[in-house]
């Protein structure tokens, strides 16, 4: 079977190729997390509408917009909002913005997400550096026709690459904040998980649980490329908390890290430049 997704990532890489400069690292903000799209230097912001075949996102807090630009004399592609398998994506249409990425030229990707906490440290308003995920999706990016020329087996024994993660730990002692380390658990989504399932993952070893992220890992694992993620926990797990729990407090409590948060990824991106 021919590979139309790599073949469809080509030409969306050449329609922005067509528009800018190539970038060294890639970005991915999740919800609410999007500010570091609007602070990079000399940039150049492409609705995802405008590429072809890429997919948009309907989720209230994700822009949309693939940005350009330079941070601390770094080229950034950043992707501004990503698109969920809840919204009844393929999850390899979930990964078509990460391929890009690669396509594009970027050697590393930091990918950032909205979180429920689990682990008892990990309450609103913390950062955590995922060290290990479980995939709880049901279904991989990979399944259907080999993408590229990658392995159809990928190794995911160090899918989260440890000098980025070192990367990660510096950009925050820097700064003077707290980055925990953890796994994060990735469910389908779109409801909220119920505390008995939260009791689960703990039991499985998740310290945080999320509905994104896990697809663009693999799928940027089987090219070949580093990734390092980090999670903001915007509320406690079901269960934990003594509320309900609603998207509002989520986009709220990302927002109220934008500051740390948009300062984290100016020094990690630097740093991860070094790396490359
Ligand atoms: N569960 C799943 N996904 C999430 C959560 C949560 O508690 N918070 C932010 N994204």
């Amino acid at each position: 079977m021919q590979d139309s997704e790599a073949r469809q990532v080509r030409l969306a890489a050449a329609f922005v190729r067509s528009r800018a400069a190539p970038s060294t690292v890639g970005v991915v903000l999740g919800s609410g997390l999007g500010a570091f799209g609007d602070e990079l230097g000399d940039v150049l912001k492409v609705p995802y509408a405008l590429i072809p075949d890429m997919p948009r996102s309907t989720v209230v807090g994700h822009a949309g917009n693939l940005c350009l630009g330079e941070v601390s004399g770094v080229r950034v592609a950043c992707l501004q909002g990503r698109v969920h398998a809840y919204e009844g994506h393929t999850l390899s249409r979930v990964a078509f913005g990460v391929r890009l990425l690669a396509e594009l030229g970027c050697q590393s990707v930091l990918l950032t997400n909205a979180a429920g906490g689990i682990a008892a440290n990990l309450t609103p308003g913390a950062l955590m550096l995922i060290t290990d995920h479980i995939n709880l999706m049901g279904d991989s990016p990979l399944t259907g026709p080999n993408y590229g020329s990658g392995p159809r087996f990928p190794d995911l024994t160090q899918a989260y690459d440890r000098e980025l993660a070192d990367a990660a730990l510096a950009a925050a002692r820097a700064g003077d904040l707290e980055l925990h380390s953890g796994v994060y658990a990735a469910l389908r989504g779109p409801s909220y998980e119920t505390p008995a399932e939260i009791r689960m993952l703990r039991t499985l070893g998740a310290d945080a649980v999320g509905m994104s992220t896990v697809p663009e890992v693999i799928a940027l694992r089987q090219i070949g490329l580093k990734v390092a993620a980090v999670s903001c926990i915007t509320n406690l797990a079901a269960g934990i908390s003594p509320r309900p729990l609603d998207h509002a407090e989520v986009e709220t409590t990302a927002r109220r890290t934008r500051t740390a948060f948009v300062g984290l990824l100016s020094r990690w991106v630097k740093l991860a430049a070094e790396l490359t």
